[in-house]
């Protein structure tokens, strides 16, 4: 079958958790950021920042939310230093993303061995997420808070059209909501506006081929799941 490059680049998309060393060029991403904000957004307003961390801004960052995030392990009171810019999960969940979220979940744990008891095999595999999976390059996006909820959108689509044009590049990436209870931390270390809030962030290169991690699929609700035909 003749996978055309938009069907090639959509179906091996994957958030990739684990990279290989190999650089990205800034002309490389200069490119790929290029072709990305291609997508819509209503008034062409271009709202959202990306800062883009590699070499020693990159390993900085890491290095403070890494001992930020073990600290918090060990005294759990510290919590209240880190909250989350806006409220991207709910107070309360409910059926069915509740049972959807926790297959997702269980499944990437099940793969690497890692049972429901496995406290500190959780945490390890949960700070990769502020290793950016090793990734060479870490994006942080962030939106003015002054503007409507609506730029969320085309940030959105500004995400999945720069997460294809990767993977059309030979390159793959993890979007990444973990940075958010870091934002304390985040948004000083990239030096964002007060005015400014971080709404997620993403790892990207190439992709270590060898690693388990890697071969992790999630399933998908079938379109009559999530469609309603009016006629
Ligand atoms: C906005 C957003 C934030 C995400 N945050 C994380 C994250 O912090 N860590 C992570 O490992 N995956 C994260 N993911 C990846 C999702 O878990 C993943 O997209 C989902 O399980 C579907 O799998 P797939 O991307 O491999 O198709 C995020 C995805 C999105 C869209």
């Amino acid at each position: 079958m003749h996978l055309s490059a938009i069907d090639s680049a959509i179906r091996s998309r994957k958030s990739a958790r684990a990279f290989s060393q190999q650089e990205v060029p800034r002309s490389r991403m200069v490119a790929l950021l290029d072709e990305a904000a291609r997508m819509a957004a209503l008034g062409a307003k271009v709202a959202w920042s990306v800062h883009v961390l590699h070499g020693d801004s990159r390993q900085a960052l890491c290095a403070k939310v890494c001992a930020a995030h073990d600290a918090l392990r060990q005294a759990p009171e510290l919590s209240s230093l880190y909250r989350e810019p806006y409220d991207y999960y709910p107070e309360k969940w409910t059926s069915p993303y509740l049972e959807r979220r926790r297959e997702n979940g269980w499944s990437l744990y099940g793969l690497l061995g890692i049972g429901k008891a496995d406290r500190d095999k959780m945490h390890a595999q949960h700070q990769r997420n502020y290793q950016f999976f090793d990734a060479p390059v870490g994006l942080i996006f962030t939106l003015p808070r002054a503007l409507g909820r609506g730029e969320l959108l085309a940030l959105g689509a500004f995400l999945q059209s720069l997460m294809l044009c990767a993977r059309q590049a030979g390159m793959h990436t993890c979007p990444q909501a973990a940075w958010n209870g870091f934002s304390s931390i985040v948004m000083p270390h990239i030096g964002a506006a007060d005015s400014d809030m971080l709404v997620c962030a993403m790892a990207l290169g190439f992709e270590n081929g060898s690693d388990t991690v890697n071969t992790f699929q999630t399933p998908r609700v079938p379109v009559l799941g999530f469609t309603r035909w009016l006629s």
